[in-house]
């Protein structure tokens, strides 16, 4: 537990590379702007954003020359002597993937991380593209920072209903014993988005759906709803790890069983690539192997360009005899907060049933609802790790999508495409 007068102490230089970014515009800085006002910043507090661009306000320095990071570590010095003590470094990755492997190891030879016991490093999605290259990235990562100075960002993770789920699990004994396959029948997690690539378009083409979105917020997701409940919170991404360590794909990729694929009309014109195969929808089945959950059906579904935005968590619970089934929705977004479907007789002489939602939403009850990027933020300022995910759990997210990306390469066959302003169960049923 952070005590709020021991985290106000930690003096801390936040130092963003990659500062005249996208993330970093749109969610890094308004993040620190909130948690600022609402006093919850470390007391000794600096930025320093770093840019490549000349005539900028920030630190201008070029990201691949080793004299460049001694330069900024004298910065760092100077700040800490109007501190007046040393001050904790964190150093966030906010720049393409590709430049990440070399800038973690400048960061790291040299003065401003060796031998300094004070360093965090903030990496965002993804972590490598294939199972192969995470393990090298993590390998490598190794190499300058000791697992607990590594904070891997999956924003979903941060998201409030996200944060809820073990909460509601272990709190309420109706759903706490009913969390297994003899009462679950079948767990789907849905990230629909109404906006398309939205310029990113070097970044989707190396990317696609299952990369962007799979593979880090659905399948995290996933872990915290199929993992064992925690004895202390510490525990939770060795939890998460395990949970996704059980999780396989185990019908035919090859002949669309269990993977289906299809890119928005349009897409390829946008991205200037008219043979591009990249995906901008993909759901795909998985089944876990502990005893806990075996036989239970788990989908993902994610695309862009689609009907409405949302995210979802739908459990459906097994029909008992006659009775129908309820549905629980753990909803991140839009109106985080958790739905429950219940049947009720319909009042009058006859005997009808009627399906009803009860509904609770954060919003109705507390007007401060952070942004996931402020908790971001808030948990590597002050040391705690329960948001981010572990370099495990990046392996096993690759591992369980491997033999998807390995078909997918060597297949010839064209994508499926959807409208844009589809929506999901349409683009399932299409050829
Ligand atoms: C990012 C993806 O991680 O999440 C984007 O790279 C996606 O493609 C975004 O649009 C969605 O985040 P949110 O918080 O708007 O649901």
């Amino acid at each position: 537990m952070i005590l709020l007068n021991q985290m106000n102490k930690v003096p801390t230089i936040l130092v963003i590379f990659g500062i005249s970014g996208d993330l970093a515009k749109r969610y890094l800085l308004p993040a620190i702007e909130a948690i600022g006002e609402a006093k919850m910043l470390p007391e000794k507090f600096k930025i320093v954003g770093i840019t490549r661009q000349k005539n900028s306000e920030f630190f201008q320095m070029d990201l691949s020359t080793k004299e460049e990071y001694e330069r900024l570590n004298d910065h760092l010095m100077e700040i800490e002597k109007e501190f007046g003590e040393p001050a904790q470094r964190l150093f966030y990755l906010s720049i393409p993937p590709e430049a990440c492997k070399s800038v973690i190891e400048f960061i790291g030879r040299s003065s401003l991380a060796k031998n300094n016991p004070n360093k965090k490093i903030l990496l965002e999605k993804p972590f490598g593209t294939n199972l192969q290259n995470a393990r090298d990235l993590a390998t490598h990562i190794e190499q300058y920072f000791s697992p607990t100075e590594v904070y891997r960002v999956d924003h979903y993770m941060a998201k409030e209903t996200a944060q809820n789920i073990i909460i509601f699990r272990e709190g309420n004994s109706l759903f706490k014993k009913t969390w297994n396959k003899d009462f679950i029948e079948s767990i789907e997690v849905i990230a629909s988005e109404e906006i398309g690539v939205e310029g990113r378009t070097n970044f989707y083409e190396q990317t696609g759906a299952l990369r962007d979105i799979v593979q880090s917020h659905l399948l995290q997701l996933v872990a915290l709803t199929l993992m064992e409940l925690p004895e202390n919170i510490e525990e939770v991404p060795v939890l998460r790890e395990k949970a996704l360590n059980k999780l396989n794909i185990i019908c035919n990729i090859n002949e669309n069983e269990c993977v289906k694929r299809a890119q928005y009309e349009g897409y390829r014109a946008e991205v200037g690539n008219m043979n591009s195969k990249v995906e901008t929808f993909v759901s795909i089945n998985l089944q876990s192997n502990d005893p806990k959950w075996r036989g239970v059906p788990i989908t993902l579904t994610t695309g862009k360009a689609l009907h409405s935005r949302f995210t979802e968590i739908r459990i459906r619970y097994r029909k008992d005899k006659q009775m129908e089934s309820n549905e629980l929705i753990l909803r991140l977004q839009p109106d985080a907060g958790i739905e429950f479907s219940i049947w009720t007789k319909v009042p009058g002489y006859e005997h009808r049933l009627s399906s009803h939602h009860l509904s609770f939403k954060f919003k109705d009850h507390y007007n401060i609802l952070p942004d996931a990027y402020e908790q971001v933020l808030f948990n590597a300022i002050n040391s705690d790790h329960r948001l981010f995910t572990s370099g495990g759990e990046v392996i096993e997210t690759w591992r369980i999508l491997d033999e998807v990306q390995k078909t997918w390469e060597k297949s010839d066959e064209d994508l499926a495409i959807y409208k844009k302003g589809s929506k999901v169960e349409e683009i399932l049923h299409l050829k």
